[in-house]
């Protein structure tokens, strides 16, 4: 059975592919994180077993642990999730995302390679085209880079690096860039679980700007196929668009979660507005229609009625990821502190 390493596998994108993974018993999945405030063990709860499902804490800018992790599981694939992932905190601090998105990117390319990875699937954003007006076209794979943010940028510049590993050392690679994603197990810092838990909390839902922005909002489950099909169908050296087929301004999302959760506009906040908002994204995923076969086939609608409730069936987790009290599951479960 093939073995597969998932960097970032203990965050929201990454759990939910292991599970996906370990439910359809095709691959051996070998974790790999470091377990920042966003990585939470708890996320893979009753999923790893040591056979089938086996986790690493470990950091990617650590190569001697990545290297020795490659070979002793006898890895075969990498899935490259793990990375700084929140706008906001790149435009408070900046070095981090270069540290793990571009250095981490680089060092976990240099182990890959010497260790002979057969196949490196580079998990990417559409952030890296920055921003559109109301009417521009979506982006395609071919729309120049032109990030915006510390974090867009660093994540662009993790995307040339991987198209620089396959053109000069012949490494097998693919690159996906997705919409945002949502769905169980996001950390509440990103928007949709941030107003779904200060909506059932009954506190204020701060609004960036105008709160017309648009986003295309993708299911984690759509994503997550997605990435799989990538990985087995993709063309080294290419990269797959995966959208959500569902843009809507911030405020009708707002809208929709006050009237799911059963609250009132009482709870809007308008606060200032991120500092070079981007408007508009906006994504074309024909390539990864034609080559992949892809599609998502979950609506908005149904998504966030699912999402919604599974933050209410799971006050246990909420509490914890508020709290804090997540950090102390590794160090209960492993006997070590983090
Ligand atoms: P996340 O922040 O929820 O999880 C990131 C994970 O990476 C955490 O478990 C964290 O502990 C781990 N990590 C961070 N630094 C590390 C390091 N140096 N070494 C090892 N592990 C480290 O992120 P997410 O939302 O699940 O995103 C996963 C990937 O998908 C990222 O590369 C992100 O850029 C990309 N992406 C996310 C979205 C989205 O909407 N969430 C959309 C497009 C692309
Ligand atoms: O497009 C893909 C990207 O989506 C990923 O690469 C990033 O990792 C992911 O964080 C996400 O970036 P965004 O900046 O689009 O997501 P965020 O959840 O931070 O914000 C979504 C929109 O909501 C954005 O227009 C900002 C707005 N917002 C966000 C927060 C946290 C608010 O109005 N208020 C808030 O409190």
């Amino acid at each position: 059975m093939t073995t597969l390493l998932v960097t970032g596998g203990a965050g929201f994108i990454g759990s939910n592919l292991v599970r996906m993974i370990a439910h359809e018993g095709r691959y051996r999945v070998v974790v790999f994180d470091a377990l920042t405030y966003a990585g939470n063990l708890e996320n893979l709860d009753g999923c790893i077993n040591g056979s089938l499902v086996s986790f690493v804490h470990g950091n990617i800018l650590d190569r001697d642990l990545v290297r020795s992790t490659l070979e002793h599981h006898k890895v075969d694939s990498v899935i490259h999730l793990a990375a700084e992932s929140h706008v906001d905190r790149s435009i408070d601090s900046a070095a981090p995302f270069i540290e793990t998105n571009v250095r981490g990117t680089l060092e976990l390319l240099e182990a890959s390679r010497s260790c002979g990875i057969s196949r490196f699937l580079h998990v990417s954003t559409d952030e890296v085209y920055g921003t559109l007006g109301a009417e521009d076209a979506p982006f395609t794979e071919s729309t120049p880079l032109d990030p915006t943010s510390p974090y867009a940028a660093s994540k662009a510049a993790s995307d040339l690096l991987v198209t620089s590993f396959v053109r000069t050392h012949g490494i097998n690679a693919v690159i996906t860039r997705c919409s945002n994603n949502y769905g169980p197990f996001q950390f509440p810092e990103k928007f949709i679980p941030l107003m779904t838990l200060n909506a059932i909390e009954q506190r204020a839902m701060p609004i960036y700007g105008d709160g017309k922005q648009v986003r295309d909002w993708l299911h984690v489950d759509d994503h997550c196929r997605g990435l799989l099909l990538a990985l087995e169908a993709g063309t080294s050296g290419e990269i797959y668009n995966l959208g959500g087929f569902a843009e809507r301004v911030n405020m009708h999302v707002v809208h929709e979660i006050l009237r799911l959760t059963k609250r009132d506009e009482s709870l809007i906040e308008y606060v200032a507005d991120r500092k070079a908002h981007d408007r508009r994204y906006s994504i074309d995923s024909r390539k990864a229609q034609q080559e992949l076969g892809w599609m998502p086939s979950c609506t908005f609608e149904d998504g966030l009625r699912q999402t919604i409730a599974w933050y209410e069936d799971h006050p246990e987790w909420c509490s914890h990821v508020r709290s804090g009290e997540y950090r102390r599951f590794y160090e209960s479960h492993y006997n070590t502190s983090l």
